[in-house]
């Protein structure tokens, strides 16, 4: 029997594309979003995609009796967590905003669940909660260090579900909490419909996005942050994995809920990126490769908060989790390009 699947912030840039997944291997999705950084025609691009229907709430997930709503309304087998602010620099500057929305939504998310038993559940976190570790490539055993609220929402709901995971040592429950936690690396690309992709409200944040829009002349030119990094040509390296990439892993997630070593409920942590890092110029390159436009650029001091380096150790997420990426670094660029210039985004 199908099974079906709650996918919070699934009309946003990584959610969508996690539907398109789910779909495609045969799973009901229900979205839940409220739409505060996305738009309601994603939901026809998933479904022209797939060929298939969602089913899809606009509420916000702090809504506790609009969510009630929707457990009493269907039968869930598995959350994806995908809602959640997301831009470090706001949450410096309004990090009460960030607490309320990822921390306090993931409560009442969690709380409701627990009342309608559904305890499996797949969570966004990020490499950020790794904060400034120099031991590159970052594994999941590093400490904890996040550096700004955005990270400190990450690592404090990872913790909360960690100790909903333990606390079912202690007390007999009916069911046991199964948890999956994904820190995501740099998700890039889009799918390569054109339909569906990341929509930046005003200046992108991320580099790629910024180098897209430097490209189509949206943006004048790009601010390199740091040409004296300790990395081969001086810029900060990341490690950019495509977002259907990142989009299949939570596909495995959602498989793992119900398999070893999570059958019997607890709580397992994974990395998703490629295992391989690109520098800042590197990035300009390969896009300039494959737009055919160049992106003007000028070397910047460093920002504050910044590293060299920083990418994912993948042994983990590719011996328990049973993935690994497929595609490279051309395919996130000439995917980012196409959408770029497609009819969503003009
Ligand atoms: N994009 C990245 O670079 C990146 C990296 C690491 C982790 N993450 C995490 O992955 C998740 C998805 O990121 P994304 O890039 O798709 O972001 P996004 O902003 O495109 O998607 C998030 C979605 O959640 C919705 N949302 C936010 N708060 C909500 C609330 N209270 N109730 C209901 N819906 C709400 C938004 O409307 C949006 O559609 C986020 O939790 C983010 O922190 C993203």
């Amino acid at each position: 029997m199908k099974k079906t699947i709650l996918v919070t912030g699934g009309t946003g840039y990584i959610g969508s594309h996690a539907c398109v997944e789910l779909l495609n291997s045969g799973y009901h999705v229900i979205i839940v979003d409220n739409l505060s950084n996305s738009q309601k025609d994603v939901l026809a691009r998933i479904e022209k995609i797939t060929q298939n229907s969602v089913v899809f709430y606009e509420n916000d997930i702090r809504d506790k009796w609009a969510l009630q709503t929707i457990f009493k309304s269907h039968s869930i087998d598995a959350v994806i967590h995908f809602a959640g602010l997301k831009a470090v620099g706001e949450s410096c500057e309004q990090p009460l905003k960030y607490y309320q929305n990822n921390v306090y939504g993931t409560l009442v998310l969690t709380e409701v669940m627990e009342e309608y038993n559904v305890k499996n559940i797949v969570f966004s976190s990020s490499a950020t909660v790794y904060g400034d570790s120099d031991k590159v490539p970052y594994t999941e055993d590093l400490p904890i260090q996040a550096t700004n609220p955005y990270g400190q929402t990450k690592a404090m709901v990872e913790q909360i579900l960690q100790d909903y995971a333990a606390s079912d040592q202690f007390t007999k429950h009916d069911s046991t909490w199964k948890i999956v936690l994904l820190r995501y690396f740099n998700p890039t690309g889009a799918h390569k419909s054109g339909l569906i992709g990341e929509k930046p409200n005003g200046i992108p944040n991320n580099l790629i996005p910024y180098v897209s829009q430097v490209a189509s002349g949206e943006l004048k030119e790009l601010s390199v942050f740091g040409g004296d990094y300790p990395t081969t040509d001086g810029t900060g390296i990341r490690d950019y994995i495509h977002v259907v990439d990142l989009a299949k892993g939570h596909v495995k997630a959602v498989e793992m809920l119900s398999n070893a070593p999570l059958e019997k409920g607890g709580c397992k942590v994974y990395n998703l990126g490629t295992g391989t890092g690109y520098s800042v110029l590197e990035i300009i390159q390969a896009f300039e490769a494959a737009s055919g436009k160049k992106v003007p650029y000028k070397i910047v001091p460093r920002r504050s908060g910044d590293i060299a380096t920083c990418i994912a150790s993948t042994s983990l997420a590719k011996q328990e989790l049973n993935w690994e990426t497929e595609k490279e670094l051309e395919e996130m660029m000439v995917d980012t390009w196409r959408w770029q210039n497609s009819e969503a985004m003009t």
